[in-house]
C-alpha cells in the first residue's frame, strides 16, 4: 500500500491556494492519505468546513487525528463529527484495517523522553497532567489492540521519540511529545509511525525496538521540497 501522510496544515480560510494544488497529486500517488493533527490552526469549525472540501475532492481515504490545535476552542468533537460525515477516518483510542493495513491512532500528548518522562509525584495537578498522558497512552493500547493485521502503522500527533524533534530547542523537548507511545508501538509491534506538532523537528527516527518513526510536519516536508505537501511511504 501506498500511503501519503502530512501533518500541522493549520488549515483556515485564508490557507494559500497553492496547498490545494499540492495535495491534489495524492490521488496519484497513493492509497490513502494520513493527516497527523493540527489540521486547522484554532480548532474552529469555519476552518474545518473548508479544508474538509478540499479533502472530499481529492478522491482518496483519508485517515486523521486531531491536534492540540484542533482542541483549542473546545470544539474536538464537533470537528470530528463534521470530518466522520464526510468519511474521514477520524482515529482516536481506535484502529482502522483497510487493504490488509491496520492503522491506530491517537493523539497522543506531552510529558517527556526516555528518562525525563514526567512520574506522578507530589502536587495534584502534576498527577492529573500524568493521567492524561496514562490515559491518551492507553487509547493507544486499546487502539493497537484492535488491529487484526500484519502491517500496522501507529499515528500521533505528538512525537513518540526525542530524535524526530531535534531541530527544536532543547527547552521545549518535554511539550513536543512523550515516550510511553513508541513503548506501547514497539509491545504491540508496527511498521511506521508518523507523527507532527515539531515543525521544525527531524524527519526521521527509530523506537528502541527499531520502528521507523517519522515526523510528517508539513514546514518539515516543505523546508525539504516546496513543492510537497505530503510524504510518502510503502506499507
Ligand atoms: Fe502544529
Ligand atoms: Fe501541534
Amino acid at each position: 500500500m501506498r500511503v501519503a501522510a502530512t501533518a500541522d496544515l493549520h488549515y483556515s480560510a485564508q490557507a494559500p491556494g497553492i496547498l490545494k494544488d499540492q495535495l491534489a497529486r495524492v490521488r496519484d500517488e497513493a492509497d490513502v492519505l494520513i493527516i497527523a493533527g493540527d489540521l486547522t490552526n484554532y480548532g474552529r469549525p469555519d476552518e474545518m468546513e473548508p479544508l474538509i472540501n478540499v479533502l472530499v475532492r481529492l478522491r482518496v481515504p483519508v485517515i486523521a487525528v486531531l491536534g492540540n490545535h484542533d482542541c483549542e476552542s473546545g470544539q474536538e468533537a464537533e470537528l470530528a463529527r463534521m470530518m466522520r460525515a464526510e468519511g474521514i477516518k477520524v482515529l482516536d483510542g481506535t484502529g482502522y484495517e483497510r487493504d490488509n493495513v491496520g492503522f491506530a491512532g491517537t493523539k497522543g500528548f506531552l510529558g517527556g523522553f526516555g528518562r525525563g518522562v514526567l512520574t506522578a509525584f507530589g502536587e495534584p495537578e502534576v498527577k492529573a497532567f500524568v493521567k492524561a498522558s496514562i490515559d491518551e497512552a492507553l487509547k493507544l493500547e486499546r487502539a493497537m489492540a484492535q488491529l487484526r493485521t500484519e502491517r500496522r502503522v501507529v499515528v500521533l500527533h505528538y512525537a513518540p521519540i526525542a530524535t524526530t524533534v531535534e531541530g527544536e530547542a532543547r527547552e521545549i523537548f518535554p511539550y513536543l511529545g512523550n515516550s510511553r507511545f513508541a513503548e506501547i508501538a514497539d509491545r504491540h509491534g508496527a511498521n511506521l509511525i508518523v507523527h507532527g506538532h515539531a515543525h521544525h523537528g527531524s524527519p526521521n527516527g527509530k523506537t528502541t525496538a527499531g520502528i521507523p518513526v517519522h515526523n510528517v510536519a508539513i514546514t518539515l516536508l516543505q523546508a525539504q521540497n516546496p513543492s510537497s505537501a505530503y510524504r510518502l511511504f510503502d506499507i
